[in-house]
């Protein structure tokens, strides 16, 4: 028999599976708070009545969404008398959709008719829970992505008073946000918001410590043991804090040792993580870049074009004039931008003490690679956007406020 490299059974892998981006961990330390808090939300549901409805905020890659799919998947398992549904409204961005989804959560299966208002699919819901006795707790994750054209408002009003038409039932929505200044109160009608009335859960960004740990367990179980030698690690731990998001340490653990592994060595070097950094990092930027609002957009591209034209440091004022050319904006506004940027790790603002205090803004490593040259300067709503998703940013919440 010949060989057949496909076949190859050396692997560096004791579970490549680990490593996979969407990949519920076993182990989910670093949250417990959370857990807890969440936990408690959730307690009335268990005794039949409504649920606390809670907004879980944080940056992205800080265990949102896996909070969520673990809390609810232990309640699928211990009581039929909750009812959990995780709608993801990256993908289910409409009224019917999440309708749909929310259905199916609760009866298994998609609703019959296709093209009915959607409001008969709520009706449906209404009618399911009713029977069942069950009280209904959904998870709008990413819930920012509904706010174009009202669609959280309508799908919160809808949801939350599912009550008024059928009386005894019970519903509670939790939502995922990672946007840091999304403020709910100004963008959900008074009403809608009254009756909401949420507690937040913060998921703040894991410490250097932690993510060592949250990485060192997935290599412990996913690698054999020694594959990634101390050196390796340290800079994956590294480099992750640099993104501020797991999923790129993970990626970056799964593309060195594949890299190692390419070249039949059982050991992954510093090199290997240092070229699979710039692959990971490409595709954290491109995350990143997708997650801005079109306001947010045209400021990295207004600091992005007035790089390219070289005219020495790249100072806030410029980039606030830059952008004001393509429609006014307070300054407030812009500086709430910047600061998004910032904390998505797409720029670093130094301040120069020169005159008076000015703000330079580096654009960082890998974000010219990710985003092709405008084609003219000054536009910018050109992508969709996850946290309003309109050219209108005043959306957003960065008019002061509310942190
Ligand atoms: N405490 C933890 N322990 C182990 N793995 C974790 C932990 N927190 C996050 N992860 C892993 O990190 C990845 C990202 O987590 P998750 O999807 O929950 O982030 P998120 O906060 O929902 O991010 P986003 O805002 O981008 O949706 C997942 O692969 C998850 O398994
Ligand atoms: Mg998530």
């Amino acid at each position: 028999m010949t060989h057949h490299p496909l076949m190859s059974d050396q692997t560096l892998f004791r579970n490549p599976d680990l490593f996979e981006f969407d990949r519920l961990p076993e182990q989910f330390h670093y949250r417990d708070t959370q857990v807890k808090d969440l936990a408690f939300a959730l307690r009335p549901a268990l005794r039949g009545t409504r649920p606390l409805n809670t907004v879980l905020r944080g940056p992205p890659g800080t265990g949102k969404t896996t909070a969520v799919r673990r809390i609810f998947a232990e309640v699928e398992e211990t009581t039929q008398a909750v009812v959990p549904v995780l709608v993801s409204c990256q993908k289910d961005r409409t009224r019917p959709a999440v309708f749909a989804r929310i259905y199916e959560g609760i009866a298994g299966h998609k609703p019959p008719a296709v093209g009915v208002p959607y409001t008969k699919t709520v009706d449906e819901v209404g009618h399911l829970l009713t029977r069942r006795e069950a009280v209904l707790v959904v998870c709008l994750d990413d819930a920012d992505a509904l706010l174009p054209d009202g669609v959280l408002n309508e799908v919160l009003a809808a949801i939350l008073r599912l009550h008024e038409s059928y009386p005894g039932v019970r519903t509670g929505v939790w939502m995922t946000v990672s946007c840091p200044a999304l403020d709910l109160i100004r963008d959900l009608d008074r009403a809608t918001f009254s009756v909401l009335c949420p507690n937040e859960v913060p998921f703040p960004p894991y410490t250097a410590a932690e993510v060592r740990g949250i990485i060192g367990e997935r290599v412990l179980v996913g690698l054999y043991p020694g594959v990634l030698p101390p050196a390796a690690m340290d800079l994956v731990v590294e480099r992750t804090m640099a993104c501020g998001d797991l999923r790129i340490g993970l990626d970056l653990v799964k593309r060195a040792v594949l890299a190692a592994e390419k070249e039949a060595r059982t050991e992954v070097t510093v090199e290997d993580v240092l070229a699979a950094y710039s692959l990971s990092r490409h595709l954290y930027v491109e995350i990143a870049v997708r997650s801005l609002t079109a306001g947010e957009r045209a400021v990295l591209d207004a600091a992005l074009s007035l790089e390219r034209e070289g005219g020495g440091p790249v100072t806030a004022g410029m980039a606030y004039e830059r952008v004001c050319a393509g429609g006014r904006i307070s300054y407030t506004t812009f500086h709430e931008r910047l600061r998004k940027l910032e904390h998505l790790h797409l720029v670093d603002l130094a301040v120069r003490q020169e005159k008076g205090r000015t703000r330079v803004i580096e654009v960082r490593d890998g974000v010219r690679e990710v985003i092709a040259p405008p084609v003219s300067a000054g536009s910018s709503g050109t992508v969709p956007n996850r946290c309003t998703g309109v050219a209108d940013d005043e959306k957003c919440g960065y008019e002061g406020g509310r942190r």
